[in-house]
């Protein structure tokens, strides 16, 4: 068993030599993993390779062992068998915000940072998340879209180098899903971090992820890599065909569901 975490992979370089520390070639390495239930294997002898700031989507049935992955990349389970390496900066971002209720929403950014960090390092958090207009705010008090650029605004200030979402847009709104995952697009692109985001939305996956992986039988069944240019146009026919394609690796027949 093996878990382990790399150097950061933008190590903040202070410049002594004039040359940067090496850049690891890939931020997340798992190879030979598996985690099994009461004996069931759900994660099977499992290998997943991820660039840095590569954004990943992963799509799979559900039960498939989305979320055991992306909580077995976050440390927060190691009753494991295999290896798993990634940056140290890490965050995760659920589908439920996890807000604390008795703490106002800037409190909650630096909530779990070690030290006692200032409050400017979560406004600017929240500004970058279009969210300060609510630092004060108590969080019963927020939209479900607010809620969600809360719970991202947590993930910033961690700085990531890997950046994991489970189905964080799944509760919005559809217009509110839309803006929430032009933020992420554009968070990712200023940011350079990689990110991992399990969504069940096809669309979604072709619209943000340089590559796209169907998870299935414990293993990464099947991956695609996304060449479309950005900003990613769902009227175009290559995405129609992606998409078409994806869907009928997750065993849903599109001509059926068009008729
Ligand atoms: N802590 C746990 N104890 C027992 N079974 C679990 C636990 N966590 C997940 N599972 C089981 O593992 C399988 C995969 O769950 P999950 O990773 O949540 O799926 P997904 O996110 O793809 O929908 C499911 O059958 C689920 O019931
Ligand atoms: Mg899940």
């Amino acid at each position: 068993m093996a878990t382990d975490v790399h150097r950061p992979v933008n190590p903040q370089v202070t410049e002594v030599s004039g040359t940067e520390a090496p850049r690891p070639a890939r931020a997340v390495r798992v190879q030979g993993l598996t985690r099994s239930f009461d004996g069931r294997a759900v994660i099977d002898d499992l290998r997943l390779d991820v660039r840095p700031g590569e954004f990943v989507a992963l799509l799979g049935r559900s039960g498939c062992g989305k979320s055991t992955l992306l909580r077995i990349l976050a440390g927060l389970d190691r009753d494991i068998e295999g290896t798993v390496l990634v940056p140290r900066r890490k965050a995760v971002a659920f589908q439920a915000p996890r807000l604390m209720p008795w703490k106002k929403v800037w409190r909650n950014v630096l909530l779990g940072l070690p030290g006692k960090p200032d409050r400017t390092v979560a406004d600017q958090a929240l500004e970058e998340v279009g969210l300060s207009h609510r630092a004060d705010a108590w969080p019963k008090t927020l939209s479900g879209g607010e809620a969600q650029r809360a719970s991202l605004a947590r993930a910033l200030v961690r700085e990531p180098d890997l950046l994991l979402l489970d189905e964080p847009f799944g509760a919005l709104d559809a217009l509110t899903r839309i803006k929430a995952q032009r933020l992420v697009g554009e968070l990712w692109q200023r940011r350079g971090c990689a990110v991992l985001l399990v969504t069940h939305d096809v669309e979604e996956a072709v619209l943000l992820a340089d590559r796209v992986l169907v998870m299935d039988d414990g293993v990464i069944a099947h991956e695609q890599e996304i060449d479309l240019a950005r900003p990613r146009d769902i009227a175009d026919p290559r995405f129609a065909e992606i998409r078409g394609h994806l869907l009928a690796r997750l065993g849903v027949d599109t001509a059926a569901e068009a008729a």
